[in-house]
């Protein structure tokens, strides 16, 4: 089946390019490439890649139709959307750039989703969107269940939020089936070696780590050693890429099996393991993992870091029968050295 992913020279996106071939699907990705890798694309998955802006409504309803050269003349009949700027602290000095991007771009993409069902052509085409445990802010219970209120306190969280909440209305007015992944923290790598993560700048607490170790920057900085955690650093649930990808592909597949809820409303879960680890012990595990010594230096609390933020990812394994593969820390941080070593190496 023809599936438009949109973000996909990504991170997420290029893993979920690779489940989504494995389980006989034929991914065709739409990224700007402004942070996405075209080599990934090309040379490793070797599916096609368009170079273009998702808010472009032309270009969508080319992609949509099949009559984009990408798509062979079959039309798309599902989009799984990880396209979006991801830096938190970017997005609250400039929210401008993060509502065009993430919600302004996404509005293009879902009107033109029910394009038919306005014109009165069909139904409309189905959605698999990335939402963020950022949404839920500093939860005053933890583990989060999806009911858990959401209260984003960042410009980031908040875009992801307004498209969920989009995502509900179209569901209601136009029945547009989508299913909502709300990630914990995403790391590791593909076992195979080949993908990755490669953001730049780079944020996630993994590969900084797995920077400092391997020298390409001197120092760790622990934000913040006296929080109300046992070893006072905070806790976070880390979920492997790999693991988040599987979810993508059974998503879609529920979705297809036309499993919305009635009245339609959107599918939603967390993809997270459940289990917290603190900073402490990703540092200490990474050290484990590749044997070599690592400077930290403890910095003040950042403002907006809850102490622990954990998902309950119940739902996903009763509804969807997901069940992660690499839950371990040390074989996700495992995982993310192999990558880290193979990319290091390449010019
Ligand atoms: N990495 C995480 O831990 C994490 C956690 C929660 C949610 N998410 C969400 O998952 C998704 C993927 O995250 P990632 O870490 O793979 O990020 P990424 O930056 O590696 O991938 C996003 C891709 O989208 C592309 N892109 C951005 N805006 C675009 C647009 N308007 N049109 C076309 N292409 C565009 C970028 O060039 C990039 O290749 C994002 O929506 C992010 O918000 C990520």
């Amino acid at each position: 089946m023809t599936l438009l992913v949109t973000g996909g020279a990504g991170y997420i996106g290029s893993h979920t390019v690779r489940a989504l071939q494995q389980a006989g699907h034929h991914p065709v990705v739409l990224d700007n490439l402004v942070y996405g890798h075209r080599s990934i694309v090309e040379e490793v998955l070797r599916v096609p890649l368009v170079q273009g802006q998702v808010g472009d409504r032309a270009l969508i309803e080319a992609l949509l139709s099949g009559r984009h050269p990408a798509c062979g003349g079959v039309p798309v009949q599902a989009v799984l959307h990880f396209a979006a700027y991801a830096y938190v602290g970017e997005s609250v000095l400039d929210p401008a750039k993060y509502y065009r991007n993430n919600l302004g771009d996404t509005l293009t993409l879902l009107e033109a989703l029910v394009e038919p069902v306005r014109t009165g052509r069909g139904p409309a085409i189905p959605i698999v969107f990335s939402s963020t445990c950022a949404t839920y802010g500093s939860p005053e219970t933890v583990p989060i269940t999806e009911d858990t209120p959401q209260r984003p306190i960042n410009s980031y969280g908040r875009s992801k939020w307004m498209v969920e909440q989009m995502l509900a209305d179209f569901a209601t007015a136009y029945k547009l089936p989508s299913v909502i992944f709300r990630y914990f923290n995403a790391a590791g790598a593909d076992p195979a070696g080949d993908l990755g993560e490669d953001h730049n700048p780079e944020t996630h607490l993994i590969p900084l780590v797995l920077d400092a170790i391997a020298g390409r920057r001197e120092t760790i900085k622990i934000f913040g050693t006296d929080y109300p955690t046992p070893d006072g650093t905070c806790l976070r649930d880390y979920i492997h890429v790999s693991d988040l990808a599987d979810a993508h592909v059974l998503g879609l597949e529920h979705l297809l099996a036309g499993a919305s809820p009635q009245p339609m409303e959107p599918l939603i879960f967390n993809l997270g393991t459940g289990t917290a680890y603190s900073v402490q012990e990703v540092l200490t595990v990474a050290q484990d993992v590749t044997q070599l010594p690592l400077t930290a230096v403890v910095a003040p609390r950042r403002p907006g870091d809850p102490p622990t933020l954990v998902a309950s990812a119940q739902k996903a394994r009763e509804v969807l029968g997901w069940e992660p593969r690499y839950p371990d820390l040390g074989e996700i941080i495992a995982h993310a050295w192999a990558w880290h070593q193979r990319s290091s190496a390449t010019p």
